[in-house]
């Protein structure tokens, strides 16, 4: 059994994880935070949904934007909402039991959606290119599944642009490279313009969304911090004195309310020619 709560990894395939509800109870921090809230906000509207609109969601997790969107889209409209994880469907489906919302969820692979070419007017992936074997193939066949015109949106971190204030510069460095490239593809944030422009998208937009994180508990909620620096322990990235160092010097900038975190996610809307 794959290591639990192995955030950077677990994603791509949650029904295999000991501890599957770290995943849960991750999406649901996720979507009580007004970051999260904010930018997939913004997604909705540069995808134009509008009454009527058919959009599909992929690697929709817990549901929650699915909701969102089929709030949006009212009785006229549909959402189509896949993701690979059979729990993430199960809970997604729990939740639109009396909601009378025009939703089907269904288990799929990214890389292969089973609808025609043309199903729909919008797109939509979130945090979910960044645990994809092949992302380039996941993003073709969003734009194959858009009608002329339709409109793709990706959101997506590069964990490179992660910061964390501390004095060891090196051992910094050594464990956000460690962490980044447990991601299937951790920088997938600044390729997403060039993939976007392969797949046949175009008015390409790119926004740059930075999340700024000042409490030591909800980073490592987030990021997995403690986690992370023990692994990179074991696999000798670092050593268990710099690592140990390195935490204390965390846990007391954090008492002394001088804990700063930072990372940044790029958030690409792009138009399938007519
Ligand atoms: C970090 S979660 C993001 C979930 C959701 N988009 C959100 O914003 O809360 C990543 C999701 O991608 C799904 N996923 C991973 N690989 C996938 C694939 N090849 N096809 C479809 N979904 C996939 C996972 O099961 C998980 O639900």
């Amino acid at each position: 059994m794959p290591e639990t709560n192995d955030l950077a990894g677990g994603f791509t395939s949650i029904d295999d994880m000991a501890d599957k509800n770290a995943f849960i109870e991750y999406l649901k921090l996720i979507d009580s935070l007004a970051y999260f809230q904010e930018y997939k906000q913004r997604s909705f509207e540069l995808l134009q949904i509008r009454e009527g609109s058919s959009v599909l969601e992929v690697g929709c997790g817990l549901g929650y934007d699915a909701v969102a969107i089929a709030e949006l889209v009212g009785k006229s409209g549909s959402v189509v909402a896949v993701d690979a994880s059979r729990i993430m469907i199960d809970q997604a489906e729990k939740r639109l039991e009396n909601l009378n919302l025009p939703i089907t969820f269904q288990t799929g692979d990214a890389h292969q959606l089973s609808f025609e070419e043309g199903s729909f007017d919008a797109a939509r992936i979130d945090r979910v290119l960044q645990h994809v074997p092949d992302p380039c193939t996941v993003i073709r066949e969003m734009t194959r599944v858009l009608r002329p015109g339709g409109k793709a949106v990706a959101i997506e971190p590069d964990w490179e642009t992660f910061t964390i204030s501390s004095a060891d510069k090196i051992t910094t460095r050594s464990l956000v490279n460690f962490f980044s490239d447990r991601f299937e593809n951790g920088t997938i944030g600044r390729h997403l313009y060039s993939y976007f422009g392969d797949a046949g998208l175009t008015n390409i937009e790119i926004f740059p969304e930075t999340l700024i994180i000042t409490d030591l508990t909800l980073a490592d909620r987030l990021f997995d911090i403690i986690n992370t620096t023990r692994q990179a322990t074991e696999a000798g990235i670092v050593m268990g004195c710099d690592a140990k160092g390195w935490l204390d010097e965390l846990r007391e900038s954090d008492a002394n309310n001088r804990f700063f975190c930072s990372y940044t996610g790029f958030l690409v809307c792009g138009t399938k020619e007519e």
